[in-house]
């Protein structure tokens, strides 16, 4: 849901504006999902992202799509997400979102979609004045979306080990949710950031990458589990 489309390019290995036409907002805006979702492993599919789903507010409140065409909406503008996912839900054992950095309508959607939130906390003051909106937003996809959206936990992120100031905010998200953190903390690892350059398939490594990962992985399951 995050019209940067960086995701998209990680995983398909193409540019994002190849998908134009034929992404997760068409899917919402003609209601069909299957004709839209590119196979990636055996084992994953994607519904890519593309710029333009930046217009899916102009269309929800105008009946406009980006090319001029009229296509009135109805419903609820929090559930269009979640109204086409519903098509295919059955089918996975999950679901994964990708949320963009600011709340949009494709936050709100995101969340509305989602029976669990991983909130991610970069250790700075502004990722931690704006957790209690966030918190609040995903109280809000509770009470209007249909899936009692919850938060699963907080993931501490980019962590910078030889900064003071990252373990104070570390901290301090710990005191003030024991409940939610999880214990791992992701550090800041160059080769984490070169997966932006390698990708996932020929990249030498990747273990090293996958090893803070795991390590959240089996806290994330854990939970989902109970
Ligand atoms: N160098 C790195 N070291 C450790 N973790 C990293 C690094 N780069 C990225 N990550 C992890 O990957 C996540 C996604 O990184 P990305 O750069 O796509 O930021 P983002 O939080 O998704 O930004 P945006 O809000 O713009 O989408 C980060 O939150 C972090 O957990
Ligand atoms: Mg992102």
């Amino acid at each position: 849901m995050d019209s940067q489309g960086n995701l998209t390019e990680l995983l398909s290995e193409q540019p994002s504006n190849e998908f134009i036409g034929r992404s997760v907002l068409e899917a919402m805006q003609y209601n069909d999902v299957k004709r839209y979702i590119v196979p990636v492993t055996e084992n994953l599919d994607l519904l890519p992202a593309t710029n333009f789903l930046a217009t899916l507010p102009r269309w929800i409140y105008t009946g406009k799509t980006y090319e001029g065409e009229s296509l009135p909406f109805k419903g609820n503008p929090s559930l269009v997400l979640d109204q086409t996912l519903s098509l295919v839900r059955s089918q996975y054992d999950f679901i994964v979102i990708d949320t963009p950095p600011a709340l949009s309508e494709q936050t709100t959607n995101a969340l509305c979609a989602s029976n669990y939130v991983v909130v991610l906390f970069e250790s700075s003051n502004w990722c931690y004045s704006a957790l209690p909106n966030f918190m609040d937003s995903i109280e809000s996809a509770k009470e209007y979306g249909k899936h009692n959206t919850k938060v699963l936990g907080i993931l501490r992120t980019l962590s910078d080990k030889r900064r003071n100031d990252s373990k104070a905010f570390n901290d301090l998200i710990e005191e003030d949710y024991p409940n939610e953190v999880f214990k791992t903390i992701i550090t800041r690892k160059a080769s984490i950031g070169r997966v932006a350059l390698y990708g996932f398939t020929e990249n030498g490594e990747l273990r090293q990458v996958l090893q803070q990962y795991r390590n959240f992985y089996e806290e994330l399951m854990h939970r989902v589990k109970n």
